[in-house]
């Protein structure tokens, strides 16, 4: 086909046309909702990074869980900012953890939302390390058995999908058998297998507070200069029980999304990070792009380079703008 037989410009007439032959289209069906709980009561801080989102206690929690199932956002994934942090992250585990607690509340107040919880150990420990610290290095296999136990006592709470995200080597598998053994056979695992050393989860780490106090993440964290190892972590990862597999971030990394989607048959979730929301955030507050389009098209994009589930802290807006 060529010129002047094919006019790509007839198909793009007007919107009728274009909603015709559209190939993605996004859904609230796909969205993933994160939110951040704090101890107290009655407490909704604004993270300065991040307009519209905030550190919410359990009660809050509740409340935003409620809308966003009222949106039609099937699930919420839960972080947690624990009251006190320990060298061993023990806040984690605790069985009246802050995610412990927040998983009550929601599966209490609004049994029908799927929570998902964050396993790892960054926003517990004193040092923000994802794992324990021994001889100034971050150990993986004692770390294991903490993400095991952290991960069993979240499900414990009732959270409906646990999502570690400490890039530990082996930690799939570890968390597997550890709910196997709990009778929790039936917790399905959403691994972040191919996660990287990414400069946008700055904002993140400010909800979060969980900043390393040394070094940086990039011994466990993937180098963004490579893509056949984000394949090979994520078949090591599927090889030990994951159910949803996850490339993050999202928009930086739109070619591992792609491969992904063509070589494992799994779904395959995209963590649209707090960087790529904050920069859309902060243009808009210049004046300098419309939020709701740019927002649009980010997520279009991650979604036509082969994601099925959106994790994004736009799910409420994205539900808005689609008209719930
Ligand atoms: C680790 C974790 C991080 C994010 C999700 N889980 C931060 C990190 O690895 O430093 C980042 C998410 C975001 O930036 O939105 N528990």
């Amino acid at each position: 086909m060529q010129f002047p037989e094919y006019r790509g410009r007839r198909l793009r007439k007007n919107e009728k046309f274009r909603t015709l032959v559209r190939e993605t289209r996004l859904s609230v069906d796909d969205l993933v909702y994160p939110l951040f709980a704090v101890p107290g009561k009655g407490v909704k801080k604004p993270i300065g990074s991040m307009p519209g989102q905030f550190q919410m206690s359990v009660d809050h929690i509740a409340k935003e869980a409620r809308e966003a199932h009222r949106l039609g956002i099937p699930a919420i994934l839960l972080f947690g900012i624990p009251s006190k942090k320990d060298e061993q992250g023990t806040g984690a585990f605790a069985k009246d953890g802050i995610v412990q607690q927040a998983v009550r509340r929601v599966k209490n107040e609004v049994p029908d939302i799927l929570v998902i919880t964050d396993v790892c150990l960054c926003e517990y420990t004193s040092h923000g390390h994802c794992g324990i610290i021994d001889h100034g290095q971050v150990q993986n296999d004692t770390t294991l058995e903490v993400l095991a136990e952290t991960a069993v006592s979240q499900a414990k709470a009732g959270a409906d999908m646990v999502a570690p995200s400490a890039m530990m080597d082996g930690q799939i598998l570890a968390i597997r058998e550890a709910l196997d053994e709990n009778s929790l056979e039936d917790i399905p695992i959403m691994a972040y297998s191919a996660k990287y050393a990414s400069s946008f989860y700055g904002p993140f780490r400010e909800a979060a507070e969980s900043t390393p106090q040394f070094g940086d993440r990039r011994s466990y964290q993937m180098d963004p200069a490579n893509a056949d190892e984000a394949i090979r972590e994520i078949s090591l990862d599927v090889n030990e029980g994951a159910d949803i597999i996850m490339v993050k971030p999202a928009l930086p990394y739109l070619d591992i999304i792609y491969r992904a989607r063509q070589e494992f048959d799994l779904p395959l979730a995209a963590y649209n990070v707090s960087g790529e929301y904050a920069m859309i955030k902060a243009a808009r507050q210049l004046g300098w792009l419309d939020e709701e389009k740019a927002m649009m098209e980010s997520l279009i994009a991650i979604k036509r380079a082969g994601a099925d589930i959106l994790i994004t802290y736009w799910a409420k807006d994205l539900a808005k703008a689609l008209g719930r």
